[in-house]
């Protein structure tokens, strides 16, 4: 009895159950949407305490950003004069629409977080660092890649904000505008590119519409192809260095990886997987790790749909010129710069040099250059690869923090603390809310 319940407890969550390693290989070399997992993953890859499967739940977000934003198309017209009343009608006529758009926004805010919570964990498991214990492995590159992502994930958001064609939409973009009119030399140029002339009306509308539905998400998924390919070539996240490193200790020899050309096209060395063989330490693919990706992409699917129910998407007046909301303010994951933008300027005898161009340009840019460069200056040794927390990188990860908590502090106080005129408020102070009309 006991049996049958179990059984068909499996049906209903499970069906496909190898009897052997060999089919389970087979499962996964066979199958067109397996085959690009390796036949084995270490337990150490597949672990949630060391990857809190964030990449995952990236992946899931962006499915969802996908199907919701293809639906969304159907319905929105890219045109001034439509723009806002499409979806106004999506929220009030169309049936479930504003299930669709308040889906489509929320997981867009919840990725931007993830993203960068993802980059936090890589930095403090150290799973950046070059290592030369697995042939072709270059785990800087993926950092990189990561980089890339984490910029295009951020404009991609940005660039919906200003589809609705409403009041938030249309001054959050100037905003950017503005930051971006204040580099030297190349400003008005860059300016002119970004809104298509020089004011944000139908030309800025449609090149946004076409980065957002067609350009960036392009991109995002041929970077996101590339950044999972690495993964393999690096013989898995960086959590299984350990493994390497545990068996040159205990004097095993480590495999090397074999050297192949495809009829002289293509050249390489193969990762040394199999250096992991561990017993115990790694299991079949299909079905363990596709079943962990499964549960955690319905799990993902159905906490943001929880949360499209409880938080309504904004949406304000139709976009105006003629009138500027006091305070205007960016998208949250912008706030930070717009903050550092309001404290930055520097007067100097009659001498000034605009927050904008430090706040918004050379700050950020700075701290660009330096996640660029790090796997290059960090020097910790390769025991420090992919463990949480490393006592040799104590330094670098509390400097890291430092940075992040300053980012974090100054979007909450560009979200809650300003108020008019860009004045600073206490969370328990109020201020009046400017007309928003005249
Ligand atoms: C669209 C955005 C991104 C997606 C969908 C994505 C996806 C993933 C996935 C699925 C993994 C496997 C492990 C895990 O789940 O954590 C991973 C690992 C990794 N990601 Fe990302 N990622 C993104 C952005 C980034 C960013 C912003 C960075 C850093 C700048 C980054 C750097 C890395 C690195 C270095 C690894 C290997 C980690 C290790 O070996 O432990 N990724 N990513």
């Amino acid at each position: 009895m006991k049996k049958k319940i179990m059984a068909f407890i499996r049906n209903l969550t499970w069906t496909y159950n190898p009897s052997t390693e060999r089919e389970a290989s087979d499962a996964t070399a066979r199958n067109f949407l397996l085959h690009w997992f390796p036949a084995k993953t270490t337990t150490k890859s597949m672990s949630f305490g060391y990857s809190l499967a964030l990449g995952i739940i990236i992946f899931t977000q962006l499915t969802i950003l996908t199907v919701t934003g293809l639906i969304l198309m159907f319905l929105y017209v890219p045109s001034v004069e439509r723009a806002y009343w499409s979806i106004k009608d999506l929220q009030f006529v169309v049936p479930y629409g504003w299930f669709i758009r308040d889906l489509h926004r929320i997981a867009a805010q919840l990725m931007v977080a993830t993203v960068f919570i993802h980059l936090v964990r890589v930095f403090l498991t150290g799973a950046y660092k070059k290592s030369d214990k697995i042939a072709g492995s270059y785990r800087p590159l993926n950092w990189w890649i990561g980089l890339v992502l984490l910029l295009v994930t951020m404009i991609l958001s940005y660039t919906g904000y200003l589809l609705p064609w409403d009041q938030l939409a249309l001054w959050a973009i100037t905003i950017g505008d503005h930051i971006a009119l204040s580099a030297p030399v190349v400003g008005a140029a860059v300016s002119r590119v970004l809104i298509g002339g020089t004011i944000i009306d139908q030309n800025t509308l449609i090149r946004w519409y076409v980065a957002h539905v067609f350009l960036l998400p392009l991109l995002i998924f041929a970077l996101l192809f590339w950044h999972m390919w690495r993964i393999r070539k690096d013989g898995g996240l960086a959590g299984v260095e350990a493994l390497g490193i545990e068996r040159i200790k205990q004097d095993r020899v480590v495999a090397k990886g074999k050297t192949y050309s495809l009829m002289g096209v293509v050249t390489g060395v193969t990762p040394t997987i199999t250096q992991y063989r561990v017993r115990g330490a790694s299991v079949s693919s299909s079905p363990y790790v596709t079943r962990r990706i499964l549960m955690i992409f319905v799990l993902t699917t159905v906490v943001t749909m929880a949360l499209a129910f409880m938080i309504k998407a904004p949406l304000e007046q139709p976009a105006s010129l003629m009138w500027t909301p006091n305070p205007a303010k960016a998208p949250w994951y912008f706030l930070w710069l717009q903050e550092l933008v309001a404290d930055t300027t520097i007067r100097l005898k009659g001498f000034t040099i605009s927050g904008g161009l430090v706040g918004g340009i050379m700050i950020p840019t700075v701290l660009l250059l330096f996640a660029a460069a790090w796997p290059l200056l960090d020097k910790s040794p390769d025991e420090a690869i992919g463990v949480w927390f490393h006592k040799s990188r104590r330094l670098q990860n509390t400097a890291f923090l430092l940075v992040c908590a300053v980012i974090v502090i100054l979007i909450y106080v560009g979200a809650v603390m300003r108020g008019p005129y860009w004045h600073l408020y206490m969370p328990w102070q109020h201020w009046i809310k400017m007309p928003t009309r005249f």
